[in-house]
């Protein structure tokens, strides 16, 4: 019987509750632990996804550990599964359909309205909470009943199924490998987003891409497909330089090869480069990435920073040059409008992402959270 089927068919259909498995972190800097756990059918705004595939983000690290999050809680914010039941208000999103789920976001803000979800003034709220926003709730349960926090990012992927949003859910189309497509909620859409919604990098641009895990790869496509004529990527791990090169840098710099960084990625560019992109959040080298800037050059960030780091950048330096720096959150994308795009450029062979994949058993979680801290996996997917 369909899940569907048993939420008609199901006694208690008021409760409607849906059995499954989940990755339960139960405190801070902990081991995830998979156990049966129990959804509440979807609200009228919601969705019920089986979920088919998961990737591992940088993020999820960070929530595993350093940032305050409420115990015990799912993590997870990469999911991509297949719709099985959605509330009545629900009207994009059909069971049955391929589904990738994305950052939540309020839809009633001014930058909602204006199509900027990533910076809802509700981002916070509605992404690391992992509670709804709204009434302080969670859909999920363990146990004798024990509240199991599972909205974060809108979703709580690392799960057998999760509760989204309409908001959040992207349909995609069949013929696409949903197993893998999940990253492409963030990770992918951050370093693709930043070089092609954010910094708009047009033909002929030159770029620096600092770092190359799995959102400095997906930059280096994404220049590659905005027609860069120079894409140069400072990387410390050989084989990531390695792959930058296999997927479209023109040049790649060892930060611990050279003396001057700064003066190697200079050198590998037109004299300096029009647009550079920071993926490691370390202050050292935003500040390095500003220093390559050419005259009106723009520096984006998106890395996450030590939380009290501030920016290495002289005014009367970004003055002369009248350069820029801005913070990006998920590359500027609207993920209905952004995922669609890029599972196309996926299909067209343009944005091979697949090939920064490493797929794992969902039981091996823990695994994979160990091999992404030591950087032997780019983008860890767990298939479930
Ligand atoms: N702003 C957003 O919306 C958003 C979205 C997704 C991820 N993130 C953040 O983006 C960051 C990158 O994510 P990721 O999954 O690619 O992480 P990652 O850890 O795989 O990538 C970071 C890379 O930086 C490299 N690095 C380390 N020191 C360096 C140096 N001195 N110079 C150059 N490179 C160096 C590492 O070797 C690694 O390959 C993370 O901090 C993540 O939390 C932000
Ligand atoms: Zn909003
Ligand atoms: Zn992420």
């Amino acid at each position: 019987m369909s899940i569907a089927d048993a939420l008609r068919e199901s006694p208690g259909a008021e409760r409607g509750v849906v059995a499954g498995r989940a990755a339960v972190l139960s405190s801070p800097g902990g081991t995830f632990t998979i156990e049966d756990v129990s959804l509440q059918k979807p609200r009228r705004d919601e969705i019920l996804v089986r979920v088919v595939g998961v990737g591992v983000c940088h993020t999820d690290v960070v929530c595993r550990g350093d940032f305050p999050m409420p115990m015990p809680v799912v993590l997870g914010h990469e999911g991509a599964g297949i719709v099985e039941a959605v509330g009545s208000g629900v009207t994009h999103v059909r069971p049955g359909d391929h589904v990738v789920m994305s950052f939540d976001s309020c839809g009633a803000c001014p930058n909602c309205a204006r199509s900027a979800p990533s910076y809802c003034y509700n981002f916070m709220a509605s992404n690391f909470g992992a509670v709804r926003p709204g009434d302080g709730s969670t859909p999920m349960s363990r146990g004798g009943g024990e509240a199991v926090n599972a909205r974060f990012f809108g979703q709580s992927s690392f799960a057998t199924h999760l509760i989204a949003r309409e908001r959040n859910t992207v349909v995609v189309p069949k013929q696409a490998p949903l197993e893998i497509l999940g990253p492409l909620g963030c990770g992918i859409q951050t370093g693709a987003g930043s070089i092609l919604n954010s910094l708009k990098v047009g033909r002929g641009d030159a770029v620096a891409i600092f770092g190359a895990g799995a959102v400095g790869l997906s930059a280096v496509m994404a220049a590659r497909i905005a027609e860069a004529s120079h894409v140069v990527v400072v990387e410390p791990n050989a084989a990531r330089r390695d792959l930058a090169l296999e997927l479209g840098a023109t040049a790649v710099v060892d930060p611990r090869g050279v003396e001057d960084v700064v003066a190697a990625v200079k050198a590998a560019g037109p004299g300096g480069v029009t647009h550079a992109l920071d993926t490691t959040g370390i202050p050292a080298v935003i500040g390095n990435a500003f220093q390559t800037l050419l005259p009106n050059g723009q520096l984006g960030f998106v890395g996450m920073p030590p939380p009290d780091a501030m920016l290495p950048v002289n005014i009367m330096d970004m003055l002369v040059r009248g350069a820029g720096v801005k913070a990006y959150t998920e590359g500027d994308s609207d993920p209905e409008v952004f995922i669609p795009q890029l599972v196309n450029y996926y299909l067209e062979g343009r944005l091979p992402f697949d090939r920064l994949v490493k797929r794992y058993r969902f039981e091996d979680i823990n695994e994979a959270f160990d091999d992404t801290v030591a950087g032997r996996a780019i983008k860890p997917v767990l298939v479930i």
